[in-house]
């Protein structure tokens, strides 16, 4: 049924969570058992506080992200999602994801939510540093300041416009798919709202339930992304 949305949809929007990218091998946050956030606390790792008082542990946190999402890559599940945007049959991606996977398997129109661990800059004077920086252990700027990756850690406020893109495509679908995404986290969760309010039909893959399931028109657990994506590409 859902290929049949997506065939005829007009305006089709995917958004993405952790989940899109564990199968390439990146853990996600909240997966039971398995996700970064049952064996750290976010509010003392994540946090803009945790910069300030737990710098030691944020960058040895931060630079094992940088180094995973340097040594894996996208699976075949981004690489459908890119291909159906040059068919036209997909028209954006809203991701929390900060891995670049969309933009490496060649998605153009990608709003990074939570920004991107592929950039740092400095958290004193904001001059902006490549990701190599962390890898060669690199961890202040000349002026001082401590270098951080040029995310969104818990406490502070979206990119303007990746937050605006998002918004204006979520009112433009007509269709708006939910990959891998406990839904848990707002102001990121209230997309699928806006696309719903704006007459969307809404569809969430998750391998767990989620907090939206009850709005959704169709809802997919217990699968892998990987698989759905090539079963609606056939
Ligand atoms: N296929 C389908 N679902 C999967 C897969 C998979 N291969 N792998 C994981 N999942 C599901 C998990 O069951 C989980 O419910 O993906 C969901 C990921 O949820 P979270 O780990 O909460 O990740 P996300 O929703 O992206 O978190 C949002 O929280 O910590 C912040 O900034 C961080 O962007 C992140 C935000």
């Amino acid at each position: 049924m859902v290929r049949d949305w997506l065939t005829k949809s007009k305006y089709t929007v995917i958004f993405t969570g952790a989940g899109m990218s564990t199968e390439s091998g990146l853990p996600d946050f909240r997966s039971s058992g398995q996700g970064l956030w049952e064996q750290e606390d976010p509010s003392k790792i994540a946090s803009a506080d945790a910069l300030n008082n737990n710098v030691e542990a944020f960058i040895d946190f931060y630079r094992t992200r940088v180094l995973n999402v340097k040594d894996y890559k996208p699976h075949n599940g981004h690489h459908i999602l890119a291909d159906w945007e040059s068919q036209g049959l997909v028209q954006s991606i809203i991701t929390q994801n900060v891995d670049g996977f969309h933009q490496e398997a060649g998605s153009k129109r990608v709003a990074e939510l939570h920004g991107t661990l592929q950039k740092l800059h400095c958290q004193s004077c904001g001059k902006e540093y490549n990701s190599e920086e962390y890898v060669n252990q690199e961890y202040y700027c000349k002026c001082g300041g401590v270098l951080r990756p040029s995310i969104v850690l818990f406490g502070e406020t979206l990119p303007q416009d990746a937050f605006q893109f998002a918004l204006s495509e979520a009112e433009k679908a007509d269709l708006f798919i939910v990959l891998g995404s406990s839904l848990s986290v707002t102001p990121a969760n209230q997309f699928p709202f806006i696309a719903k309010d704006n007459g969307a039909r809404l569809v969430i893959v998750n391998r767990e339930p989620t907090e939206l399931d009850a709005f959704a028109d169709q809802v997919i657990h217990g699968r892998e992304i990987g698989n759905v994506l090539q079963e609606w590409d056939n």
